[in-house]
């Protein structure tokens, strides 16, 4: 029986041989989108871009960061900046909670002042929305335009 004969040292030498061939698994699994190209050269010189696509964080949040790493010395123009930033927003965002929302967050999911306001007023008259088809009946935002936000955010 071969799993008998080998040594106990051999299970942790098998999983860091596992966690050390992560990465480079990862970095193949990066969703694809226009960004993708423009991400992997630019965010990959000092450090894996495993760790960064674990952290999920807002749209504001990343362009701050990918700001911060260009204070750093990551290099980009600006369409591949827009890019960058755009494709990590859109693959690695935090969804946003609309019952937990402020009005600036909802803008910022691309709402109009006067959306973000009609989905407020509706959420205080509701108690909680809870899910797409409820938001949708909210009066003063296109069907169309929240059809836009249905991937970001949750309730
Ligand atoms: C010139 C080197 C360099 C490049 C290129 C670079 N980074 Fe960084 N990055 C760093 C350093 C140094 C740290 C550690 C900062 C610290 O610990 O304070 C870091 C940390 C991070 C962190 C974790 C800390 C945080 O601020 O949340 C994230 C996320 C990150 N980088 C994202 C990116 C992204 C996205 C890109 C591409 C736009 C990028 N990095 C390109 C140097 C770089």
């Amino acid at each position: 029986m071969l799993p008998k004969m080998l040594p106990k040292s051999f299970f942790p030498v098998v999983f860091a041989a596992l966690a050390l061939s992560l990465p480079a698994w990862a970095q193949e699994e990066l969703p694809a989108g226009p960004g993708k190209a423009a991400f992997k050269r630019m965010c990959s010189q000092c450090h894996g871009v495993e760790g960064i696509v674990r952290s999920k964080m807002s749209r504001d949040r990343w362009g701050t960061v990918v700001d911060d790493m260009i204070s750093r010395g990551a290099k980009g123009t600006d369409d591949e900046i827009d890019q960058v930033v755009d494709y990590l927003a859109t693959n690695f965002s935090r969804k946003l909670n609309v019952n937990k929302a402020t009005a600036s967050d909802l803008t910022g999911l691309g709402l109009t002042p006067d959306e973000a306001q009609a989905i407020i007023k509706y959420r205080v008259e509701q108690g909680t929305v809870k899910s797409f088809d409820d938001l949708s009946k909210a009066p003063g935002v296109a069907a169309a335009k929240l059809a836009t936000l249905k991937d970001r955010i949750e309730f």
